[in-house]
């Protein structure tokens, strides 16, 4: 079979004496989508920092095409073309939507030009508002220039921590519906979601978690008929 485009195994890690994350496996397939889902404190966001190398994993291993990931810095795991969107502080605030793009086309700053206008193609506001500070923005527009910084390094994947938190009911749909568009320009993405039922039915694929363990991993359509997933975590009852 061949290799997933992103495959972490047996993760392990934490940031204390013990480990938080106990032998964690999410892979992503090229060109798909998969959520992570689950319970507050399960370990979500520490997963996904760990593929992205801001914290290191302690055990197991992450792979891009292939190619062991686990244990590089962060910016060269960008290299391989991983591009992460934290949850908070994913902008520059006191910089414009411009240089904030600029901050994000930093491995190659030449091609800046260029992605420019296919991030401003995906974002048309943001050209609009090109000079404007990222602080000054909406949090829907912020979240434009946090996923515009991470698409100016054509990632083939996109690590999203909760891209719809803190937005109106509106704007969560117009990310979700802004997502599976950059999911269809062929970049793979893995997100962590507390809309989990909007989540999951973009998402070709879904798993839970809790407590620093994956305790279910299927297709996302299965999560979504599944009724302990739907009482858990879909805020309905079946
Ligand atoms: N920087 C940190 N230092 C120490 N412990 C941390 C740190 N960040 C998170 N933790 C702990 O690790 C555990 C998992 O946290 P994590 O943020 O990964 O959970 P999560 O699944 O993303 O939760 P949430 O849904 O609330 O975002 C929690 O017990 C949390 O208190
Ligand atoms: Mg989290």
């Amino acid at each position: 079979m061949a290799e997933d485009l992103l495959e972490a195994e047996n993760v392990c890690v934490g940031y204390g004496r013990g480990d938080i994350v106990h032998g964690v496996d999410v892979s992503v397939s090229a060109g798909r989508i998969a959520t992570i889902i689950g319970p507050n404190g399960a370990g979500k966001s520490t997963m996904i920092k760990t593929i992205a190398g801001v914290l290191t994993r302690r055990e197991g291993s992450i792979r891009i095409d292939g190619r062991e990931i686990g244990g590089k810095p962060a910016s060269e795991i960008a290299r391989c073309g991983v591009a992460y969107v934290p949850q908070e502080a994913n902008v520059f605030r006191q910089l414009t939507v411009t240089e904030n793009l600029q901050m994000g086309s930093w491995i190659e700053p030449k091609e800046f030009d260029a992605r420019y206008e296919k991030v401003c193609a995906l974002f048309p506001i943001l050209k609009e508002r090109a000079k404007v500070r990222a602080g000054n923005l909406s949090g829907g527009q912020r979240q434009m220039v946090a996923f515009g910084m991470a698409l100016m390094v054509e990632p083939k994947v996109l690590l999203l921590d909760e891209p719809s938190a803190g937005l109106s009911p509106a704007m969560v749909e117009q990310m979700f519906d802004i997502i599976k568009q950059v999911n269809k320009t062929g970049i793979a993405v893995l997100m962590v979601e507390q809309n989990a039922m909007q989540a999951l039915k973009i998402s070709d694929h879904g798993y839970v978690m809790a407590a620093g363990q994956v305790a279910m991993s299927a297709p996302a359509s299965e999560l979504l008929d599944s009724s302990e997933v739907s009482e858990l975590y879909l805020g309905t009852r079946q």
